[in-house]
């Protein structure tokens, strides 16, 4: 019988970093912050989701790469950090966006991933070359594109950008729909660490930073959308888009502290798919890839 992409996906992670209990299969070390999102007026014009009509409460998860709840973050395969945020709307909608530091993927669809997760597995020390991923990344332009690009370890997660990367789609008050990918811009600037300043580090630093930063007030980011030229693919996440469209600030995302219950971390799940009335898939079909294998991941991390 086949196996559908979800379970193919989750098994590949789980065949990289192996089973760890209750943890996420990627992204598997994380902390809960508080916050809230102060939309700007432009937002509201693109869209007619809820948070971009009022000031609305968030639930944060800023987390370490890799399924390994443990990875010290200043290991240099603990990249990409990411960013989860819900958006907690009045009236009970709610809207997740699942970023990361990434700009892009390492593939276009859910198929491919599985492909390129087993020829990760299968390429370990002592592999003769041309290892499997080396024969994947032969065949995989874009792969090699991305896997060039640098990956620092970040100083802060207060000093990191991070992106939405699949194309989404606003739909206005009157019905108007824009093609647009997410970027989270930080207030204290882009500031990452040289690989000595890394080592130097401790296992936790990223985390410890933020509460430090947290104890002495709030955290800022910009939530701006890179709206879709003429012709920019919305179905292909590794086309970055021309730098220079027209980018729209929707609004700030302030973090205010940790959030008072860890343990919430188990239970909850972001997912891209977790859509308003107001926000629209795109034909981005890594969307419905991460659907299927967050669902997974939730199903054996929490036993339901
Ligand atoms: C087919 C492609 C992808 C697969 C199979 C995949 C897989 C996963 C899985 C299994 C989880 C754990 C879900 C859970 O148990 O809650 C996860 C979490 C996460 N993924 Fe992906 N992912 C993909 C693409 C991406 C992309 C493109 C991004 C960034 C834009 C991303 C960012 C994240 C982040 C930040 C988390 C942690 C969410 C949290 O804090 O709960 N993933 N991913």
């Amino acid at each position: 019988m086949p196996t559908d992409l979800g379970t193919e996906l989750v098994d590949a992670l789980e065949a990289i970093f192996g089973v760890h209990p209750g943890a996420r299969r990627a992204h598997a070390k994380g902390r809960l912050y508080d916050g809230r999102f102060t939309p700007t007026p432009s937002a509201a014009r693109l869209s007619r989701a809820p948070q971009f009509g009022a000031v609305t409460p968030l639930i944060v998860r800023c987390s370490d790469g890799t399924g390994l709840p443990e990875i010290p973050d200043n290991d240099p395969a603990a990249a990409p950090p990411g960013f989860a945020i819900r958006f907690l709307a009045a009236g009970g909608a709610q809207n997740d966006i699942v970023a990361n530091a990434d700009e892009g993927f390492a593939v276009r669809n859910g198929e491919d991933f599985v492909a390129f997760l087993r020829a990760v597995a299968g390429s370990g020390a002592g592999v003769a070359a041309p290892t499997p991923l080396d024969l994947f990344v032969a065949e995989h332009l874009e792969t090699q594109r991305f896997l060039a690009r640098p990956r620092p370890t970040p100083r802060s997660f207060a000093t990191t950008r991070y992106f939405g990367n699949n194309a989404l789609v606003f739909v206005a008050p009157d019905g108007a729909r824009r093609a647009f990918r997410y970027v989270i811009e930080p207030e204290a600037g882009i500031a990452s660490l040289t690989p000595e300043e890394a080592k130097a580090r401790q296992p936790r630093f990223l985390f410890d930073d933020l509460d430090t930063r947290l104890a002495a007030g709030p955290v800022r980011f910009t939530l701006v959308a890179q709206l879709a030229g003429p012709g920019d693919p919305t179905n292909d996440v590794t086309i970055l888009w021309p730098a220079d469209r027209e980018r729209v600030t929707l609004g700030t995302i302030e973090l205010s502290g940790p959030h008072p219950d860890q343990e919430e971390e188990r239970r909850l799940f972001f997912d891209p798919n977790n859509l308003p009335d107001g926000i629209a898939l795109s034909d981005d079909p890594l969307l419905a890839a991460r659907r299927q294998a967050y669902g997974v991941s939730i199903a054996r991390r929490t036993g339901r």
